[in-house]
């Protein structure tokens, strides 16, 4: 599909502006709405260790200050790693903007080995209407 070959190229090249000197482990994210727009992003690290930030929090930024819009599909790709599966905060954070029925691609070197969905990558994701209504 060429959507998600798009989506895997905008990940791939997303890793190649990492800035990850510390852990020397890029990953790349890349979001993609309906409407065919593309949102993506790499893991920023900074001195003080805790400070740095992931891949997929760098897509979602972009994603927001595009004015959002209904995700269909994530992708997640790391150099050193096949299927570099989303750590627990971007799970949540993911969970926040993605419908639980939205695709998460992992990758290999070469192309997507595996989806699932967000509903999947969260199990008993913390959500309340509490904290919104
Ligand atoms: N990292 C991501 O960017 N996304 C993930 O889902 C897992 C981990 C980054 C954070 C850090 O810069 C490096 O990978 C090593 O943990």
């Amino acid at each position: 599909m060429a959507d998600l070959d798009a989506l895997f190229d905008a990940a791939r090249t997303a890793m190649t502006r990492a800035h990850s000197p510390y852990s020397k482990f890029p990953v790349g994210a890349a979001i993609l709405t309906e409407d065919g727009r593309i949102f993506a992003g790499a893991n920023i690290e900074v001195m003080s260790f805790p400070e740095g930030w992931c891949a997929e929090t760098t897509a979602l930024s972009h994603y927001v200050m595009a004015g959002g819009g209904r995700i269909t599909d994530i992708c997640v790709t790391a150099e050193k790693l096949d299927e570099c599966t989303p750590c627990g905060g971007c799970r949540q954070r993911l969970a926040e903007f993605a419908p639980p029925d939205a695709r998460v691609h992992l990758t290999d070197a070469n192309s997507i080995t595996r989806t699932i969905t967000v509903a999947e990558l969260l199990p008993l994701g913390f959500a309340t209407e509490v904290l919104t209504r």
